[in-house]
């Protein structure tokens, strides 16, 4: 758990890097699926990283004053309601929130308007993820013209407005031991909610019955959710990316390619796994599983500090173009195979993205031009793939053959950390687990 004081530190923290002026930081609000029935409730990431308050309907507003004597941290958030919390739970209520997290001061979200206008007031900037949401736009706006409107009693109204994603994205990106600390139990649930998966496999199961599988282990294991929906592929599924249907039957022969992980206290996992339906890989599965795997050691291997985030990408795609050259699937020199992106046939993703609060998180790639140097606390997935559809230039025994494998790594002082290294991954690991349930079930 992330301790509150973190949380107060990370607010200092953007405060110092602001300076001046008031940010503005409101957390997502409820959705609803259909008539008075809502989505599961999930907060913003931003609020969340700077106040661990998970209630909807609450905005964070800090002043930054100069030297940071005078500089405030406030939060509006929804009034205790004893009738409401019959229906819906418990609510802090601005004092108690107050208080338990650690705020200068907390108002009900009911005063938001009111205020706002006298906290804009004077101030040269206003901080805020203008874009993400429209409606906040508009009422941001709306508070600046409000201050705008009172320049004959001599206020003044912010002149600037800068978007706080920048500051933010940047600190979000390098994470702290608390932050690694849940991170890699979000990664010891994934993984074992994998090889929960891959023991329930068979022939003739539905790939939603696996799901169920993965479902209950990240809840069995108190990870408030999937971090994004499942993919559970069987077959020719996997060569489509972004597959969810889920509702296929699996064929023995076939491969089975699971991409799933949980979200713990706000934090996400993302692991994929492809091991074959009856617990035993074929030849030509074999040939391009151990080639992906040796593209993902590879890309690990270049995960370390001096590096630079395409470095992974580059080992990575090195021996995939070769073992493509290799397997007659692509041809040329591996310099052409890269020139001409032919290799983007059957490898058409990059090899990772930023991991944390979001399953793709916040921070930029490249810095002025440059792909952005690794350094200790940044955290990534490895996730090579090969993705082989059916056609008459490409050897029948590779068709409809799709794997991918992905770990989530936290870049060390000494190199990484794999933080997914408990689901098994090699050939004899992977068959030797699965064969443990086909004996038992016997
Ligand atoms: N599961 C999402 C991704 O791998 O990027
Ligand atoms: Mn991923
Ligand atoms: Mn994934």
């Amino acid at each position: 758990m992330i301790s509150v004081e973190t949380f107060v530190n990370r607010r200092k923290h953007l405060l110092s890097r602001i300076k001046q002026g008031v940010a503005i930081i409101a957390t997502s609000p409820e959705r609803y699926r259909n008539r008075d029935t809502q989505y599961p409730y999930r907060f913003d990431s931003y609020f969340y990283y700077l106040t661990g308050f998970r209630e909807p309907e609450a905005v964070l507003m800090l002043v930054a004053a100069g030297d940071g004597t005078a500089s405030q941290q406030i939060l509006f958030c929804r009034d205790k309601d004893a009738e409401r919390e019959i229906w819906d739970g418990f609510r802090y209520g601005s004092e108690a929130a107050r208080e338990t997290f650690g705020f200068d001061a907390a108002y009900s979200i009911t005063r938001l308007d009111e205020l706002a206008g006298e906290l804009l007031a004077n101030q040269p900037v206003v901080f805020h993820a203008f874009g993400h949401d429209a409606a906040w736009d508009q009422r941001v706006v709306g508070w600046i013209n409000r201050v705008r409107e009172q320049v004959r009693k001599g206020v003044s109204a912010p002149a600037e407005i800068r978007d706080i994603r920048h500051v933010l994205d940047e600190m979000r990106l390098v994470k702290d031991d608390a932050e690694l600390a849940v991170m890699r139990e979000a990664g010891r649930i994934s993984a074992e909610a994998h090889k929960r998966a891959m023991r329930a496999t068979r022939p003739g199961r539905h790939e939603y019955e696996i799901e169920a599988e993965l479902l209950y282990e990240f809840r069995r294991q108190g990870a408030e959710s999937p971090a994004y929906t499942s993919i559970v592929a069987g077959g020719a599924n996997a060569c489509v990316l972004h597959y969810i249907q889920n509702d296929t039957r699996l064929k023995d022969g076939d491969l089975l390619l699971i991409d799933a992980a949980c979200e713990l206290h706000g934090y996400a996992a993302d692991i994929t796994r492809t091991f074959p339906v009856n617990g035993k890989f074929s030849g030509a599965q074999r040939e391009i599983y151990q080639l992906v795997l040796a593209a993902q050691t590879a890309a690990i291997n270049a995960v370390r500090p001096g590096n630079n985030w395409d470095s992974p990408h580059q080992a990575a795609l090195q021996v995939l173009v070769q073992g493509f050259i290799d397997l007659n699937l692509c041809q040329g020199s591996p310099e052409a195979v890269i020139e001409t992106e032919s290799y983007k046939r059957f490898y058409m993703h990059r090899t990772g993205h930023w991991l944390g609060l979001d399953v793709h998180d916040a921070g930029e790639y490249k810095q002025a031009g440059q792909w952005r140097e690794l350094v200790p606390g940044m955290v990534l997935t490895v996730e090579p793939g090969c993705y082989i559809r059916p056609a008459e230039d490409v050897p029948e025994h590779f068709w409809n053959t799709g794997i991918r494998i992905e770990d989530d790594v936290a870049v060390t002082l000494a190199g990484c950390e794999v933080l997914t290294a408990l689901a098994p991954k090699n050939v004899a690991e992977i068959e030797e687990w699965m064969q443990c349930t086909m004996i038992s079930e016997r």
